[in-house]
Order: structure tokens, then C-alpha cells, then sequence
């Protein structure tokens, strides 16, 4: 099958496709970069985090993992901020800097080559939100920028069947957003965005710790125990475990070393979870009963937040569809939209789609 029109045309779009495209997710906590190599792809993780002057924080000194680095070891007038919160630009000068840094990593030989960029945003992004993040993309060197949501894209990163007319869906459970999305024949048909992810369990962490010891952790503190013995509550049983951190003392001000247990976990992740719960019933009170059974067959939950224990159980018995929980969460949306970079037409419905991985 011809994607193109004629086949040789065809050939030339897929060879300049594959050399001169990048597929980015722009995300809240890390930006991922895919760029076709062969049937795979070379992926770059960058820290979504810049360092800029505290005076002037257009003035952007480095970018992703250096920035990462001078976090608590820069002088005073320096500091490391995200340009991202919830899903959506903050600053449009840290967010190019990241950008340009993100492309520079994926594209090697120059940024002045790319032809392509696509980038995945969060399926509730406004026309303003989604026009900023075009006009980054050409102004950080890019000739042609096309944003898609992060739903769709990570539904093509992971496979799913979305030309077909069954219906399929995907959960990404992302740092600052979270995205339901219901796709058949190519498209979106129903999409829920809750603002709302795994940076708000950790800053929930931090106040449950507080409420229980009377001590103040750092929120790397408590990102690193939900990574540790994170959960979901479930009425299926899963073994708590316990991991200590260190905080400072309200009383006394000295450190103080504290345990935190899944339980606790799952207390601070409980707000997002509801919500996540009422954005899938939404979806299943509209979803057409054409799609109900393709829904049931084959959703898919990624994102870095879909890691947390007992979520495939709990979903199933909130809203009873069994959910597959991807073994590549984080990557999937940079890997959709570099798909749709390398073969623009991707998205059309009677497009197969190319089995890349
Ligand atoms: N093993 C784990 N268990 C629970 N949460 C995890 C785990 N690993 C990473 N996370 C959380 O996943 C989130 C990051 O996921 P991801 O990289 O998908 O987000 P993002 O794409 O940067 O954000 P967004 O899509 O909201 O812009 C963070 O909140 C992080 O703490
Ligand atoms: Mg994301």
C-alpha cells in the first residue's frame, strides 16, 4: 500500500522522514526525544529543567541535566526552575531553551537540518497553549512543527490498533497531567485531561508527613519513597512496604529520619486517583456502545505515575475494564510522535500504521 500517492514519491518523503525528523514529548518532568534509526529509535532524556538568573529567569544559564546538577550548588542569584507546570508552558524562553537543547541532542548533525518536529502536548491544551508551543518549535529551528496530543501519540508509541473502527484507549498518568483518550478510524473521540499527576502525590507526601511526624521533607524525598513503595488503594491485597527518608524536625529543627509506607502512599495519591476515576466514568457515560467492547479489549495505561502498585486493580474494579499497564510507560508518546514525524499522514484512518518499536 502506497501512503503517499506514487511509490516513488513515496520512498523519498519516508527516506527524508527517517533522517530529518524528531518526535518530543514535552513533559512536565522529563522531555523525551525519538528520532528514527532504522525500525527503532535513539532516545534522549532530558531533565525537563533549566537554571536561569533569579533576576532575570529569561536569562537561561544550562539546560536539562547540567541545570539538574547546579540545583543546591549554585550561588544565590541562580536557580533551577521547570518551564513546564501541569502539562503547559510557564516560560516561553526557559521552554525554547529546552526545546533547542532537546532537538540539538536528537538531531546530531545540526538543528538547521530537522525538517520535521512533533510535538505531544496535553489533549486539553487551549489554541493559545498549542500555539506557543508551534512558534517555539520553528523559532528553536525546526522548518515544519506540528503539535498533536500526547494521548494520540502515545497510543500510536504503543501500538495500538487506533485505525481501527473498534475503538481503543489510553491512559497517560504523566507529572503534571494526565490524559484518557478514546480513539477509533485514526482520531480522537472522547478525551478526558485532568491537570493533576504524580507531582501532586508527592507534594500530598510531603504534607502527610508533616500531619503525622511533625517533619518537613524535601519533595525529592518524597518522589524518591512513591518510586520506592508507591501503591493505590485496592481491595485487592498487596503487600505494604516501607522505606525510611530524611527530614527536618518542626520541634527541633535537627534531621530527623522518618519511615514512610505504601499506605501512606496511597493516602497522598488517593485525591488523584478519584479524579482519575471520575474522568474514565465520564468517558464510559459518553463513549458510544460501538466502542465499548474495543475499549474493553485493549486500553493501555502509561506515563510515568502508572507504575504506582495496584492501579490495574483498582481501575478494574472502579469502572471494570482490565487495563494493561505498559512496560515502556515513559518513552511511548516521543516514540507516537516520531512515528507521525517520519510518515505525516500516520494519523489518516486508512493508513497502517508501520510496526516501528
Ligand atoms: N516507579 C514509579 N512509581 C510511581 N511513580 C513514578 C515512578 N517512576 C516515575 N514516576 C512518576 O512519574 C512522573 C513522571 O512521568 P512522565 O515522565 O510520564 O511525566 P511527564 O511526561 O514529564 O509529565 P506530563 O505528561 O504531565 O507533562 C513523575 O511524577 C514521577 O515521580
Ligand atoms: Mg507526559
Amino acid at each position: 500500500m502506497s501512503f503517499f500517492g506514487k511509490e516513488e514519491e513515496n520512498e523519498n518523503v519516508k527516506k527524508q522522514g527517517l533522517s530529518n525528523t524528531l518526535g518530543i514529548d514535552l513533559g512536565t518532568l522529563n522531555t523525551v526525544v525519538a528520532k528514527p534509526s532504522g525500525d527503532k529509535f535513539e532516545l534522549y532524556k532530558i531533565p525537563s529543567v533549566v537554571a536561569v538568573k533569579k533576576e532575570e529567569p529569561s536569562f537561561v544559564l544550562a539546560v536539562g541535566d547540567e541545570a539538574k546538577v547546579m540545583l543546591g550548588r549554585t550561588p544565590e542569584d541562580i536557580i533551577a526552575v521547570r518551564p513546564l507546570r501541569m502539562g503547559v508552558i510557564e516560560s516561553i524562553a526557559q521552554a525554547k531553551a529546552l526545546l533547542v537543547y532537546s532537538m540539538e541532542q536528537g538531531a546530531g548533525d545540526g538543528v538547521e537540518n530537522i525538517e520535521r518536529i512533533v510535538i505531544g502536548i496535553p489533549g486539553d491544551a487551549s489554541e493559545v497553549e498549542k500555539k506557543a508551543v508551534e512558534e517555539i518549535g520553528v523559532e528553536a529551528g525546526a522548518k515544519f512543527v506540528l503539535v498533536i496530543s500526547e494521548g494520540l501519540s502515545a497510543a500510536i508509541g504503543a501500538g495500538l490498533p487506533i485505525a481501527d473502527a473498534s475503538g481503543t484507549m489510553i491512559i497517560d498518568l504523566g507529572a503534571g497531567s494526565s490524559d484518557v483518550v478514546v480513539i477509533s478510524l485514526g482520531g480522537i473521540t472522547d478525551i478526558e485531561t485532568i491537570r493533576s499527576g504524580g507531582d501532586d502525590i508527592d507534594t500530598n507526601i510531603v504534607k502527610k508527613v508533616k500531619e503525622t511526624y511533625n517533619v518537613e521533607i524535601g519533595i525529592h524525598e518524597a518522589e524518591k519513597a512513591k518510586i520506592k513503595v508507591g501503591m493505590v488503594h485496592s481491595s485487592t491485597e498487596i503487600k505494604p512496604t516501607s522505606t525510611q527518608a530524611i527530614g527536618k524536625s518542626l520541634e527541633t529543627n535537627k534531621p530527623q529520619k522518618i519511615d514512610i509506607d505504601s499506605i501512606m502512599i496511597a493516602d497522598a495519591a488517593e485525591p488523584i486517583i478519584i479524579r482519575l476515576i471520575e474522568a474514565l466514568s465520564l468517558i464510559l457515560k459518553n463513549i458510544s456502545p460501538e466502542l465499548i467492547a474495543g475499549v474493553y479489549n485493549k486500553t493501555i495505561v502509561v506515563g510515568g505515575t502508572s507504575q504506582l502498585k495496584g492501579l490495574k486493580e483498582r481501575i478494574y474494579e472502579e469502572v471494570g475494564i482490565p487495563v494493561e499497564i505498559s512496560d515502556d510507560p515513559m518513552t511511548v508518546v516521543a516514540k507516537g510522535a516520531a512515528i507521525v514525524a517520519a510518515e505525516p499522514r500516520a494519523l489518516e484512518p486508512e493508513v497502517r500504521l508501520k510496526a516501528m518499536k
